[in-house]
């Protein structure tokens, strides 16, 4: 079956993933704040100890995209952190093919990637699987390309889910279902925000900052209303806008923000300093209440916060 890869609890019973994103790696040259960005990411394993990494795109940046993503390899590989990726916008910025990064990162021995079916538009499409002691399948965590632009009557616009990818996880899902049976869940991940990320925020359903605008596809494609007939998705899962960290409860599917995890400014990795602090968005899986998703982040210096409703957004 192409692109799922396994994970077995044995005789756990939480699964945990890390979810970082936006690290904006922009170059090991020098000293900067790629060491600080990667002593987070060590600090993050450290403290929260998660099963799984996973990074929701602009890990690297642009021109030194090739560079950064074998370091960050590399150093995943040595201290032996298992991570999944899908691509964010700032890796195709005059940047390498995607081939190149895909050669890199299937060669890494702890990187999870897949470049996903050949007729499903996107360069990172795949599903990885979370089987229980009894290799039952208990959580599907989907990898999804946003794809950054489309051209729409030759205007370039941010790229919405397209038809091919909505049928390839419906499908996929139904294939499993048939094999391993229906009780596994879903969560996705990828860089840019669904529009009813925005549809929520208006609604007054989203806890935590939102301080920059959702920067969303203009068209509304159907996947999020594909993701609810599939009856099983958990939450989705997205970077992109670097200061909005909010969690949205919108007809029963989380729809959460990562937090940003890239010490980046303005001379190094595109977006200005700030006093934001980084961090990582824990999420919490426990495979003897499928249905319960507990999500909160881990702030640089060991800051937890718990995004609920009636508490105040920090
Ligand atoms: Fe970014």
């Amino acid at each position: 079956m192409a692109g799922l890869r396994d994970f077995h609890m044995g005789e756990n019973r939480f699964f945990k993933i890390a979810q970082i994103t936006d690290l904006h790696l922009s170059s090991f040259r020098n000293p900067g704040p790629e060491q600080r960005t990667l002593a987070l990411v060590e600090e993050i394993a450290e403290a929260e100890k998660p099963d799984l990494f996973v990074c929701t795109g602009d890990l690297a940046w642009r021109h030194d995209c090739v560079p950064c993503m074998k370091e960050f390899c590399r150093f995943m590989d040595e201290h032996r952190y298992p991570w999944t990726f899908a691509y964010g916008n700032h890796e195709r910025d005059y940047g390498p093919p995607t081939r190149v990064l895909e050669r890199i990162m299937t060669e890494s021995e702890y990187c999870i990637f897949d470049r996903g079916p050949d007729d499903v538009r996107g360069q990172s499409n795949y599903a990885v699987g979370v089987y229980n002691r009894e290799e039952r399948l208990r959580f599907l965590l989907w990898m999804v390309d946003n794809c950054e632009y489309t051209t729409l009557r030759g205007r370039p616009v941010t790229a919405y889910i397209d038809s091919s990818q909505i049928d390839w996880f419906t499908e996929e899902k139904k294939r499993l279902s048939t094999e391993f049976g229906d009780g596994a869940r879903s969560l996705f991940f990828m860089h840019i925000p669904l529009p009813e990320y925005q549809h929520a925020y208006d609604a007054g359903a989203a806890v935590g900052n939102c301080l920059e605008n959702i920067c969303m596809p203009e068209i509304n494609s159907g996947a999020f209303a594909a993701m609810l007939e599939m009856g099983d998705v958990l939450g989705v899962f997205v970077g992109h806008d670097h200061t909005n960290d909010f969690v949205a409860d919108w007809h029963g599917v989380k729809l959460c923000y990562g937090r940003t995890t890239g010490y980046c400014d303005h001379r190094r990795g595109g977006y200005p300093n700030s006093d934001f602090a980084r961090g990582a968005r824990i999420i919490l899986l426990d495979q003897q209440r499928v249905d319960r998703l507990e999500t909160y982040l881990y702030l640089c210096g060991g800051e937890i916060v718990r995004q609920e409703k009636g508490e105040d957004a920090q």
